[in-house]
């Protein structure tokens, strides 16, 4: 990366704010954490600063509250990160304010304050630069470790640079080496597998990568998009028709680029959309009127893994079928441990996809699983991350 880093910096008894994305789900009945993913991501880089004595002021997001919402308060977090570090973690009352300042300036070397949600406060969200001032305050060094939440324009990811000393954790660092490299120097055979509800969202992603990947394999609610721009009925399954237009050029932009491109060839339908639904496998071209594509077929499978197993690159973004139903997982699971059994750099970017990876127990079996949704998307097309922009540029 052409930002600074951790490792330019002298952070030894330093007072040191990191910003972390330790937006985590949380159970809404018990208040669990469900998944720690992004708790345990950022240990190397915590456990970097406390080997250097560094006084640790941690700052994150959690949720999108609307003012103060206890239900979203940080403190269960801490207690998560406390048994991982094997560290006290002190909960501090806010983020910012006299009270704060008191705790940030009393931490002795290696120890380590949580602040409560940073949404609390409306500035934020606003990148209002009275409050990014404000967390400056409390430190001498900023670092940023929140890739999953590089693509906002935030006090506590763009306004606090212009107050602090600004550099890149280790999370962040491996995050946007392994991406950028995968993307601009793959090993090939380099394979995409898009899938995915949201058509709009994809589209960059598919027009950037076809200048770099030797096959792309698209599915999910993408797939019904693609499949309609070659006049095939949808059944009910949502299509979004401002889409088919744009879905045409990239399948003729990707014959001109001698990019593979491969579709589904079988479908698995159902009656309606819910978990029990009544279900069966038609070919794309029989898809009955009044049902819902729900997930890819056998032989499709038999397609797209081959094509997977040929690979030395892949990047995997979006579940190729209604992963949240039972019962339409088995093409996203057949995917996921087709690619933990390659010998290949697999990636698999942000969002429900991690999840379902994570979930799987696949973890340590792919290459990187990105620990961010939006973020890892922006990438994927190509675009800066306005969080990464601001740190200091290397010399
Ligand atoms: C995420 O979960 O994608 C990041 O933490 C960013 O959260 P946001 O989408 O609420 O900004
Ligand atoms: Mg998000």
């Amino acid at each position: 990366m052409n930002q600074q880093t951790m490792r330019d910096v002298d952070v030894s008894g330093k007072q040191v704010l990191i910003r972390v994305d330790f937006n985590v789900p949380i159970d809404p009945e018990t208040g669990a954490i469900t998944d720690d993913t992004r708790i345990r991501a950022v240990l190397p880089t915590l456990n970097h600063l406390l080997s250097r004595r560094a006084r640790l002021i941690l700052c994150s997001h959690l949720g999108r509250p609307k003012g103060k919402e206890q239900r979203l308060s940080l403190a269960p977090v801490a207690e998560r990160l406390s048994q991982f570090l094997n560290l006290p973690v002190k909960m501090a009352e806010d983020c910012t304010g006299s009270k704060v300042e008191e705790a940030a300036q009393s931490l002795a070397e290696a120890q380590v304050l949580l602040l409560e949600n940073l949404r609390f406060h409306p500035e934020e969200e606003k990148n209002d630069l009275a409050f990014a001032q404000a967390l400056a305050k409390l430190a001498d060094i900023f670092v940023n470790d929140a890739f999953g939440v590089c693509h906002r324009s935030h006090a506590s990811t763009v306004g606090i640079t212009k107050y602090l000393p600004s550099v890149a954790g280790l999370l962040l660092e491996k995050e946007l080496d392994t991406l950028t490299r995968a993307l601009d120097n793959p090993r090939r055979p380099f394979t995409a597998l898009i899938g995915g509800k949201k058509v709009s969202d994809k589209m960059g992603i598919i027009r950037n990568i076809l200048d770099k990947v030797d096959s792309l394999l698209i599915a999910g609610g993408m797939g019904s998009t693609f499949l309609k721009s070659l006049r095939y009925s949808m059944g009910q399954s949502m299509v979004e028709e401002e889409a088919i237009g744009l879905a045409q050029t990239l399948i003729d932009e990707a014959g001109q680029k001698g990019v593979h491109l491969l579709l589904p060839i079988d479908v698995v339908v159902a009656d309606r959309f819910d978990p029990q639904a009544k279900s069966k496998t038609v070919s794309i071209a029989s898809v009955p009127s009044g049902w819902y594509v729900m997930d890819i077929g056998p032989r499709t499978i038999e397609v797209f893994v081959p094509k997977l197993r040929k690979s030395k690159t892949v990047i995997w973004n979006g579940p190729v079928g209604v992963f949240e139903f039972l019962k339409f997982q088995k093409g996203s699971r057949t995917i996921a441990t087709t690619l933990a059994s390659l010998d290949a750099t697999t990636i698999v970017g942000g969002g429900s996809t991690a999840e379902a990876v994570v979930e799987m127990g696949l973890v340590e079996k792919l290459t990187h699983i990105s620990t961010g949704g939006g973020a890892c998307l922006r990438l994927l097309e190509g675009k800066a991350l306005p969080g990464v922009a601001s740190l200091m540029a290397k010399d």
